[in-house]
């Protein structure tokens, strides 16, 4: 039990920074308004604008595929308004295409094309600065490809739109709080590079590892607690029977008696009673400190296993912080610990060992 409680201890380290930045990538995309991410809240409602006049005299959909001699296989043909005029677009496996409804001539979006597409799409308070060609995917427009004008306003949130080249559909909307959203998603799928596979081997591998010390914890929870740990969390319940302790010196004298309850911690009753065993981790049956002599028949807890020798069990020592109190317990303690007196000295240096663990230098006096 001793390496499984060090493995999960080790694991759980390791493992506990990437659960908490599970929960904290949750949390953050959690709480970042969607709208805000989606670009919505710049978006122009209805942008649908009535086919123009010019529709009555449309070229015919056939003609408008023989003029485009597309050389593949046409998924899907439609007829939509474009800046004011009325165009067909043409879907191949290749991508669309754009042709002048009437003329049948080949539309090609310009940067002015994308710089009007955009304000059109656009409602927030800013102004186009910048327009420049990208080639897609790239990491804002990474579910796309082919070419895209990318349309960037001067808001507060650096709002980039992105047009695409073919055909002049908005492709994205972007802003600083989908960059921040893009952050979170990325440490959250673990996918670092492409930031689309929640699927990869990398999150797959530690999902296993978190699912592995989940059940080791559940294994050391049951090592770890006892029924009576959790009663005695209740003070005066009515199970709690009281008991009387004897604590003995090393050669047998009786030179104490505690009253207690069945069931409350050793370690605690006495301390209640003035009779504070040395220990280093507060009751917490990691330093083995805390020894009493129960008698060779007393139970043996996994703490005792772990931290006592086989020679010390046998002769009843036990680590008091995991005895429950029985009635009429006789407790072996010894001379150093009888002994021990109070005493005032001045603290010449604090500092924290570890997290959990301060070490603190005394100076007596004299
Ligand atoms: S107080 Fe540390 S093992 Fe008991």
């Amino acid at each position: 039990m001793i390496w499984f409680r060090r493995l999960h201890k080790w694991i759980g380290l390791a493992i506990g920074i990437q659960v908490g930045i599970w929960m904290l990538s949750g949390l953050m995309m959690g709480l970042l308004d969607h709208e805000h991410v989606q670009g919505h809240h710049y978006r122009t409602v209805s942008n649908v604008a009535p086919l123009p006049a010019s529709s009555r005299n449309v070229l015919d959909a056939v003609d408008i595929v023989e003029l485009a001699a597309v050389a593949t296989q046409v998924n899907d043909i439609s007829l939509r308004s474009y800046l004011g005029g009325i165009a067909y677009q043409v879907t191949t496996a290749g991508g669309s295409q754009l042709f002048d409804a009437v003329s049948g001539s080949r539309i090609v979006v310009s940067a002015e094309d994308a710089a009007t597409l955009a304000k059109r799409d656009y409602s927030g308070p800013g102004q186009i600065v910048s327009i420049e060609p990208v080639q897609a995917p790239a990491m804002e427009v990474r579910r796309h490809s082919g070419e895209a004008w990318r349309v960037e306003f001067d808001d507060e949130e650096a709002t980039t739109l992105y047009v695409a080249a073919d055909d002049g559909r908005i492709l994205e909307r972007r802003n600083d709080t989908w960059r921040l959203f893009d952050v979170f998603w990325m440490l959250h799928i673990m996918d670092y590079k492409e930031r689309e596979d929640f699927n990869n081997a990398l999150v797959i591998l530690v999902s296993l590892i978190a699912a592995w010390f989940s059940i080791t914890g559940v294994v050391l929870f049951f090592d770890s607690f006892r029924r009576e740990d959790f009663l005695a969390l209740v003070p005066g319940g009515w199970w709690r029977s009281p008991a009387r302790i004897a604590v003995c010196a090393p050669h047998g004298e009786v030179v104490a008696r505690v009253s207690s309850f069945v069931g409350g911690r050793l370690y605690d009753e006495l301390a209640r009673d003035d009779i504070v065993l040395p220990s280093n981790c507060g009751g917490g049956g990691t330093c083995g400190l805390c020894v009493v002599n129960l008698g060779p028949d007393w139970p043996v807890s996994a703490a005792d296993r772990r931290l006592l020798s086989a020679h010390q069990r046998e002769q009843g020592i036990r680590l008091s912080c995991q005895a429950k109190v029985a009635n009429d317990m006789v407790v072996g303690i010894s001379d150093e610990v009888l002994s021990a007196q109070e005493l005032t000295a001045e603290v010449v240096e604090c500092r924290f060992l570890t997290p959990f663990i301060r070490e603190i230098r005394l100076r007596l006096p004299g």
